[in-house]
């Protein structure tokens, strides 16, 4: 198969109509603080044993189009030996996978951050093809402050999130570009509204330059609201018209899919949000979710790190799954 076609068969698969993409590529510093919230250690076979039974969730396969991994993950084994990526396979989800190295300081530019893991990506995605990933995933941060992000960070990011998908679809893997406007802070509306324009403008910008093919691409960010220490209470309906408003000014209509990220929302806000922006009018793209928290909170703290909850835990993201694909086409109803 070519690689155009290889990307062509993923992105058709991630964007199916009614489903999203579960995120389950917590690095190892994340996945601890998700544990100590249940009083679990965080080693190999713990991590081992909660991924696979998130993955082994029946039906999972019906409101969830893609998992994204963890490196560790994707060569861990399932209680019988199958491969994890293998066990998605058959529950008719794609496996994709985290590549970026984190983020740090971004020199000259205080308050800001750049991700890192350009170098040798290239060589990892081999190996992540053969391990049977067909996505990637690589995260970008902006953090709104009186100074922050400053044109330095909006620039340096966009071309290193340009620079990976560029190197992904030349390998014939479909990539997420993650550009993430934190929700820390105590900002309003129009100080997000005014940041996640110019960070997506730079981004199309970029990936222009880079000729990313879009319609093979996915677009993950956070949506528009007011920061979580902004007194003012929001509403759905705001978040789907200030997110919208962006958007349609900023996100060519070729990009097939946005799957917004949850970034601190609670699993039903995170829902809530969803389905309004999905009542609304004017939409040329599929509007999904690609959340990490909003699935797992409650299916981790119903496992506990019990074997015997296993069940339990299963129906927890089964309906968080449900619920979210629901919201996918606005027919979610509290
Ligand atoms: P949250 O939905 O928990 O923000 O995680 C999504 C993700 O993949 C962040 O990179």
């Amino acid at each position: 198969m070519g690689i155009q076609q290889q990307r062509q068969d993923t992105i058709a698969a991630l964007v199916a109509p009614g489903k999203g993409i579960l995120a389950a590529d917590e690095s190892s510093p994340t996945i601890a603080k998700r544990f100590a919230t249940i009083a679990v250690e965080s080693t190999e076979a713990n991590r081992r044993e909660y991924r696979s039974l998130l993955f082994a969730t029946p039906r999972l396969g019906d409101s969830i189009s893609g998992v994204i991994l963890f490196e560790e993950t994707l060569g861990q084994n399932d209680d019988d030996g199958t491969p994890l990526p293998q066990r998605l396979v058959q529950q008719g989800i794609v496996p994709g996978i985290k590549v970026d190295k984190g983020k740090g300081p971004l020199a000259n530019a205080p308050g800001d951050e750049i991700t890192r893991g350009l170098d040798g990506l290239e060589k990892r995605l081999e190996g992540y093809l053969q391990q049977g990933a067909r996505f990637a995933k690589w995260r970008c941060v902006y953090h709104i402050g009186g100074h922050n992000p400053g044109p330095l960070a909006v620039k340096a990011n966009a071309e290193v999130l340009a620079s990976y998908a560029a190197i992904c679809q030349s390998l014939g893997m479909v990539p997420i570009v993650e550009p993430e406007v934190l929700i820390d802070g105590d900002h309003d509306w129009e100080r997000c509204a005014q940041v996640s324009e110019t960070v997506l403008h730079e981004v199309f910008h970029t990936l222009h330059r880079h000729r990313v093919e879009l319609e093979t691409m996915i677009l993950k960010p956070s949506m528009v609201t007011p920061g979580k220490d902004h007194p003012q209470a929001t509403t759905a309906e705001q978040v789907a018209e200030h997110t919208l408003r962006v958007f349609r000014r900023v996100v060519p209509a070729a990009v097939p899919g946005i799957n917004f990220l949850s970034g601190g929302q609670g699993p039903e806000e995170a829902t809530v949000n969803l389905n309004a922006i999905n009542q609304a009018s004017h939409r040329p793209w599929t509007l999904s979710f690609s959340y990490g928290r909003a699935l797992q909170e409650p299916a981790l703290a119903a496992w506990g790190g019990h074997h015997d909850h296993r069940e339990v835990a299963q129906q927890a993201l089964l309906h968080r799954a449900r619920m979210n694909a629901l919201a996918t086409t606005g027919e979610y109803r509290t």
